[in-house]
């Protein structure tokens, strides 16, 4: 069974390069089956997730290939409506292919999908919305069967879902008429996929607000994308620097939509400076605690909320710290607290009364952004950690132990 073994203490220095952002880029190669031109999406990270992602789309008889660090997809014919369910179960993002095949072809099968395991993910939400755009639905409770045409109405989302959000916005780019997306999420992701999609000639407006309008057109075209960057591979690398005492410089990075997190590190103990797509932190490993709630954008992050818990438990002093996204995200917590940390999870909230230190052990990891927190809480820990499970790392970090290894931490991947 594959594992990390990591051993802590040491300082990281140096420069590591963040790849195209994994949330942008799953949907938008769903996004690329909506034209039968090509489609190229650049810097394009091997990250298991689009992997899989590659895998469902060869599937519907799509056509990818990488070339250098770009993914160039080839949708000119489309074979298949069927997604198994196999592959269902590999990925959530599987569930993006459902609303652009429904464009492109007017029918889709799937089941439910898989995913990091943060509690119950249900879809009723892409189902609803999906019905309202006038889309028919059969569920016989395994299979769900989609089909028909979407006219211009409007969908209000219970909840500022991001799925359900791109989900819709991918089923209705070819809509006979307009339609509105109410509450609609507006993580910068949903705004780089809305810019991906426009320059393939849809008509969408309101980009990072909550409303979004799209007007339907006959056809899309292809296009080549620069995705933005991975915020939450940045902020788990300046996560890193931050518990090692390190001075990282942050290459590739988006430096506009990580405040969330630099603004929390902008203090006496660390300074961190942007400038150009290139974050400078430079911290004495001092961590001052603080409160944060995770929340749809502009709220903190739920993707960054074990990295950060992991870091205030290292903290001088008590940080509450809520969770109101998913209603399991705190798995990881119990490996934190075998590696000495002491984190008192009630509810939604977590309460972390920092420690002086960690200690190295042998810890699971149960799913990725959880998985990256135990392996941050593991390279500022005193001895050896053996951390298992990383397939789940694999997921959303791209040669995670090889950027770690060229800042100068010690981490071996072990077959
Ligand atoms: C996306 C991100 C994930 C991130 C999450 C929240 C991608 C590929 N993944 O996941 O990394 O953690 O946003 O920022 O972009 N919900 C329902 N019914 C639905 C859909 C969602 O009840 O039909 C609930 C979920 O269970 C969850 C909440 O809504 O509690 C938010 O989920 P959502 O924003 O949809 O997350 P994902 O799109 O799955």
């Amino acid at each position: 069974m594959e594992k990390f073994v990591i051993r802590g203490r040491n300082r990281l220095y140096g420069s590591v390069r963040i790849e195209s952002a994994k949330n942008a880029v799953l949907p938008m190669m769903a996004a690329s089956v909506l034209t039968k031109e090509k489609v190229v999406i650049e810097n394009c990270p091997k990250i298991s997730d689009v992997l899989s992602l590659i895998e469902i789309l060869g599937r519907l008889g799509v056509k990818t290939e990488f070339y250098n660090e770009n993914l160039i997809v080839d949708s000119g014919e489309i074979t298949g409506d069927k997604i198994p369910e196999y592959l269902m179960k590999e990925l959530r993002s599987s569930i993006f292919v459902v609303g652009a095949l429904l464009s492109r072809t007017g029918s889709a099968e799937f089941s439910l999908p898989g995913g990091c395991n943060l509690g119950e993910r249900p879809i009723d939400f892409h189902i609803n919305g999906l019905k309202t755009l006038g889309y028919s639905v059969a569920d016989d409770g395994e299979i769900i069967k989609v089909s028909g045409k979407a006219t211009g109405s409007t969908v209000k989302l219970p909840f500022a879902s991001v799925g359900a959000t791109e989900n819709i916005i991918l089923a209705s780019v070819t809509a006979k008429g307009a339609t509105e997306i109410i509450n609609a999420a507006r993580e910068p992701e949903i705004v780089d996929l809305i810019g991906m999609l426009n320059s393939m000639g849809a008509k969408i407006s309101g980009a990072g607000t909550g409303r979004l309008s799209i007007e339907g057109v006959e056809r899309l075209y292809g296009t080549r994308y620069k995705p933005m960057s991975d915020r939450i591979e940045t902020g788990t690398y300046l996560i890193a620097a931050v518990m090692t005492g390190g001075k990282v410089r942050i290459t590739n990075a988006d430096t506009e939509n990580i405040s969330f997190i630099t603004d929390k590190f902008c203090n006496n103990t660390c300074k961190v400076d942007r400038i150009n797509g290139i974050i400078t932190i430079n911290s004495d490993g001092k961590v001052r605690p603080f409160d944060f709630s995770t929340g749809p954008f502009p709220a903190f992050p739920t993707d960054m909320q074990p990295q950060s818990v992991a870091m205030l438990s290292l903290a001088g002093g008590i940080s509450r710290v809520k969770e109101t996204v998913f209603k399991n995200r705190f798995g990881y917590v119990e490996s934190l607290n075998k590696m000495g940390a002491a984190i008192k999870v009630e509810g939604d909230t977590a309460t972390c009364y920092g420690v002086r230190r960690l200690h190295g052990e042998t810890v699971w990891a149960g799913d990725l952004r959880g998985g990256a927190g135990i392996c941050l809480a593991a390279l500022a820990a005193e001895g050896d950690s053996h951390v298992y499970g990383v397939e789940h790392i694999d997921r959303g970090y791209y040669a995670f132990e090889g950027k770690l290894k060229s800042l100068g931490a010690d981490i071996e991947r072990i077959y």
